[in-house]
């Protein structure tokens, strides 16, 4: 762990880390001094960043977990605490997404793993985080979407969860910032990774679209949105509970 950094001395644990947005921050989070948990399902993946990580001198650990399940997150949660003795800070960045389908004809197994994932996946995560932070405060950053402030071309489940993912940080903010923890969001825009790499092939003419669509012509880099998360997690973000922070080029601001 070192001494300098915006999470200088923090333990952090990273859902959603195998890749990604995930992935970028388990890097920004180890170069802004953080010693980090990292989690999701495929073990693979997150056995390869930790070595990656652990190469460069960092602090790196990985526990593999279904955020949908309470009993693994909670399970990923004691070894965190195993492995540091306490939890600083909290990335709830896991999920899935789903390219635009007529909602008349989706499947309910479409909805149920997108709310599964996206909504019950934050829940169980900050479930088992808040009591691992209640004796010495902490700070969770739970990730949105531009999705969850206004309606984008993809799934309405997808946008559903998004909102209700805003719907649990605020809630979640204002009943634990008087005990020490602070929480916040981010909602990032179109962001490369697995996800929207999938769905652009999907959809020829997609990536043009979203470039046109924000005041910053781009699909941002993961590394982008890590930064804003690792802002929020550390103490230089010590008076902003509750908040969503955009991390999107501007596309929301028309
Ligand atoms: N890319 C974008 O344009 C964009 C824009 C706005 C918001 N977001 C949000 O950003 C977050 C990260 O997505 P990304 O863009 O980095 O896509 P990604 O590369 O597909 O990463 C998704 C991550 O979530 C993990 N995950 C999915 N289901 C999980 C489950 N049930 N349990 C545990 N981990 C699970 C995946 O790991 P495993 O498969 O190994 O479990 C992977 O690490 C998501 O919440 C997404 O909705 C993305």
């Amino acid at each position: 762990m070192t001494q300098q950094g915006l999470l200088a001395g923090k333990c952090a644990f990273i859902s959603g880390a195998s890749s990604g947005i995930g992935a970028a921050a388990a890097r920004v989070f180890c170069r802004e001094g953080a010693v980090v948990m990292l989690v999701a399902r495929r073990g693979e993946k997150l056995d390869a960043l930790t070595r990656e990580l652990r190469g460069k001198g960092y602090e790196a650990h990985y526990t593999t977990a279904d955020v949908a399940r309470g009993a693994e997150v909670a399970e990923a949660v004691d070894r965190t605490l195993d492995r540091f003795g306490r939890l600083d800070v909290a990335f709830n960045n896991a999920g899935v997404g789903a390219a635009q389908v007529p909602l008349h004809v989706m499947e309910d197994e479409l909805y149920d793993l997108i709310m599964d994932t996206n909504v019950r996946g934050v829940w169980n995560c900050m479930r088992h985080q808040i009591p691992a932070m209640l004796a010495r405060g902490g700070a969770i950053v739970n990730t949105s979407s531009t999705a969850g402030l206004v309606a984008t071309p993809v799934a309405a489940p997808y946008i559903a969860s998004k909102h209700a993912v805003l719907g649990l940080t605020k809630a979640a903010a204002a009943e634990y910032a008087s005990r020490g923890i602070r929480i916040n969001a981010i909602a990032p825009g179109s962001t490369r990774s697995e996800m929207i790499d999938d769905w652009l092939e999907q959809e020829p003419g997609a990536e043009e679209l979203l470039r046109g669509a924000a005041p910053l012509p781009r699909i941002a880099e993961p590394e982008e949105i890590a930064e804003a998360a690792a802002w929020l997690g550390s103490d230089r973000a010590s008076f902003v509970v509750g908040a969503t922070v955009p991390v999107d080029g501007g596309w929301t601001v028309r």
